[in-house]
């Protein structure tokens, strides 16, 4: 991987002389390496993995071209000090928005002599637009989301619980080939429908609750995300009411996603529709978030979110209605941006089903 160069021009412009990646997605995206634990280190004379004999072998493997240094009874100070005592560092970076503050106060007493410079989420927002074969690996995680759907609706039947289902979804997500989930699948039934991440739990499903199912497997390292709301036995007018909203406002802001739009934008789009349906007040989160090595990444589509979407980014498209002790709908697809408007990798139904 050359993403290295990318790095080294964020040095340059911050007027850094090296960085110490510590986030592990980042170490995967520009190094290869996919290890729990260590730094990359990328300098303009060094492109180095520090781990621990744990990953050593892993880290000679996947990130290629990259010295590899195991540390030693000094740990990773001594390994650092070496770096920067080579390349005659005077301000190092780190990720302020990655590192424990702990750890921090540890590296800065073990590097006196060295000024540490936080650079906050500039490597992170590398991996914003994502490549041809990124988008290969979401799209055929998400299609594995899609293939558990189907295969999850045969296997509800009333008097199971919650957590049943969940473990079934996990479980289908493993055996149709992804590496595991992409955050814990959520089960939440009834009125626990109404709050956007319930924990699955041990109560059990009825006749007339609404389901709402929302997860994602990883496969080679990306995630995906899809959330699907269903009905069990026949649902009542109020159910199908606030169903067809969610169902309205997402396939709304589905068609207003284009590149050269802000984030905000777009969440206004479906929020104007729930807003005016009624449902003021019941819509309390973001429309949707980006995914890619990591299930939340940016940019956003939220009220907040100023940042221009681009050709090559991924969008969660999310609205819901929660209605405290009643229920809730969700409806969630996952989608790249394109030239003409975007690209929808979900193709499971959308229609209300009636189990
Ligand atoms: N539960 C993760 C998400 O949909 O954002
Ligand atoms: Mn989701
Ligand atoms: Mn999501």
């Amino acid at each position: 991987m050359d993403n290295f160069k990318r790095v080294e021009e964020i040095n340059k412009s911050l007027k850094i002389d090296a960085v110490l990646i510590s986030n592990g997605n980042n170490m995967r995206y520009v190094s290869g390496f996919a290890g729990e634990t260590g730094y990359l280190y990328i300098s303009d004379n060094h492109h180095a993995v520090i781990t621990d004999f744990r990953y050593t072998y892993q880290a000679e493997a996947e990130a290629e071209g990259y010295e590899i240094i195991t540390i030693g009874s000094g740990g990773y100070e001594e390994a650092i000090n070496d770096l920067l005592k080579k390349d005659k560092v005077k301000r190092l970076g780190f990720e302020s928005e990655d590192m424990l503050f702990s750890k921090y106060e540890h590296l800065r007493d073990a590097l006196a002599g060295y000024e540490l410079v936080p650079i906050k989420d500039e490597i992170t927002r590398l991996r914003r637009i994502k490549t041809p074969r990124e988008l290969e690996y979401i799209k055929e995680a998400e299609a594995i989301g899609d293939k558990v759907f189907t295969e999850i609706l045969s296997f509800i039947k009333p008097g199971m619980t919650e957590l049943e289902i969940a473990a079934r979804i996990e479980y289908l997500l493993k055996v149709n080939g992804g590496e595991g989930s992409s955050f814990p699948a959520i089960v939440a039934s009834g009125v626990n429908s109404s709050m956007p991440h319930a924990v699955p739990g041990h109560k059990k499903i009825e006749v007339g609750d609404f389901i709402t199912m929302d997860f994602g497997c990883v496969y080679n390292g990306y995630c995906s995300d899809m959330t699907r709301t269903i009905v069990v036995g026949k649902a009542t007018e109020k159910q199908k009411e606030i169903y067809n909203i969610v169902l309205e406002a997402q396939m709304a802001a589905l068609d207003a996603i284009k590149p050269g739009l802000k984030g905000k934008d777009i969440d206004k789009v479906a929020r104007d529709i729930i807003y005016k349906a009624g449902y003021e007040g019941c819509f309390g989160h973001g429309l949707g978030h980006s995914v890619g090595l990591f299930i939340h990444e940016s940019p956003r589509l939220s009220p907040a979110e100023e940042d221009i979407l681009e050709v090559g980014m991924t969008e969660t498209v999310e609205p819901g209605i929660y209605i405290r002790d009643f229920g809730g709908v969700r409806i969630e697809d996952l989608v790249v941006v394109t030239e003409d408007g975007h690209e929808n990798y979900t193709h499971s139904d959308k229609s209300l089903i009636q189990l």
